[in-house]
């Protein structure tokens, strides 16, 4: 197995942070994962694609990082297949989250196109069940093949005992540090049906009767590439922020004194705000502190202006939710982790 001491993280993280790890190890076979889980102790972080990370400038401690390879089609006749025009599809961890979408159209696997040009990788999918234009991972996952931290035994466990929720997942509470995972099952279909119930992508779409999978997904990347910088040119680890659900009466108190406050209703009468605006409206579009900043095209971006390090973003961050804070009295959650 691949392991390294004083690795220096900088290009394992999208906002290219110079992170220096005294243990680093990259599982790849079975046996590297079961070995890793079995003899892994504290501090240790599982690392996927660092696009979603605050790491500190020196950690003192683990960085598992998974390597592993492979996608294909389980066995539709088989005792995991699946009937209904519908298609099994097992993804390594390791693999890239946008190539294993592109992956899967060109195979006619669909259901994926909304989540295309998402940084990360695979196996980070179900922890914090990404999401964009109107799907989430949990729309579309199976169940998630981990090994256990301590004992290094192998399980499988089911999507509905994730506990999946808006950027979250039981992997993310109490199972925070409990497992590996090295690989995911996505249940497909085979017929391509798409899903414009994001006005912003619908909007985009001229001719949604002869639209494929292909095009939809390429709309998809056109529209994140208008709003979010491309971690290879700028660093970021995209929307830092959670967009917040307040109750009915908070919403109406602020749509009183806003009324062009941007909110969607959400399923349990409440209100998810776009927490971009808010941050907007606080002024901080475009600006910046110390070595960080805010995406001039996206407020609910934090980007590295250069050499930025932790601290920067950390520093900028909480300026931001103490601003957000004083004027709507809402207080906004980071969505990215930040390791210490
Ligand atoms: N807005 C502003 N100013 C801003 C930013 C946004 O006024 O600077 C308003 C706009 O009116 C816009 C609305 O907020 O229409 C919502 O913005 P957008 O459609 O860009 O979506 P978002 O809520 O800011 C979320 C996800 C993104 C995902 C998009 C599209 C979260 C935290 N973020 O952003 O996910 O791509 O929706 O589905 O839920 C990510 O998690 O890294 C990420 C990029």
């Amino acid at each position: 197995m691949n392991t390294f001491s004083d690795f220096s993280l900088k290009t394992y993280n999208t906002f290219g942070i110079n992170s220096i790890a005294s243990n680093v190890v990259m599982p790849e076979t079975s046996a590297d994962f079961r070995d890793t889980a079995k003899s892994a102790t504290a501090p240790f972080f599982i690392l996927g694609g660092g696009s979603n990370v605050v790491l500190p400038d020196r950690y003192e401690g683990t960085i598992i990082h998974p390597i592993n390879k492979g996608i294909y089609k389980i066995d539709e006749r088989g005792d995991q297949g699946c009937l209904d025009g519908r298609v099994m599809v097992e993804a390594a961890a390791g693999e890239v989250w946008a190539n294993f979408v592109d992956y899967c159209i060109a195979q006619g696997w669909y259901g994926l196109e909304n989540l295309a040009g998402i940084p990360g990788t695979v196996g980070a999918s179900p922890v914090q069940n990404v999401g964009a234009y109107g799907t989430e991972a949990k729309d579309v996952i199976d169940s998630v093949h981990c090994y256990e931290i301590g004992t290094g035994n192998e399980l499988w466990i089911a999507h509905d005992d994730c506990q999946f929720a808006y950027r979250w997942s039981r992997f993310k509470g109490e199972w925070k540090d409990c497992y590996i995972i090295d690989r995911v099952r996505f249940r497909l279909r085979e017929t391509f049906t798409p899903n414009l119930s994001y006005k912003a992508l619908s909007s985009a779409v001229d001719d949604n009767k002869n639209l494929t999978a292909r095009q939809l997904a390429d709309i998809v990347v056109s529209i994140r590439d208008s709003k979010l910088p491309n971690p290879m040119e700028i660093g970021s680890a995209g929307s830092f922020f959670k967009n917040p659900v307040v109750d009915s009466d908070t919403f109406h108190r602020l749509k009183e004194q806003y009324p062009e406050i941007v909110a969607f209703a959400v399923d349990n009468g409440g209100f998810k705000l776009a927490a971009g605006w808010l941050i907007d409206q606080c002024g901080w579009k475009g600006r910046s502190l110390g070595k960080a900043g805010v995406y001039e095209k996206q407020a609910l971006v934090l980007v590295n202006r250069g050499c930025a390090t932790s601290s920067d973003i950390i520093a900028l961050s909480q300026q931001i939710i103490s601003d957000v804070k004083a004027k709507f009295s809402i207080t906004i959650e980071p969505e990215a982790i930040i390791l210490d």
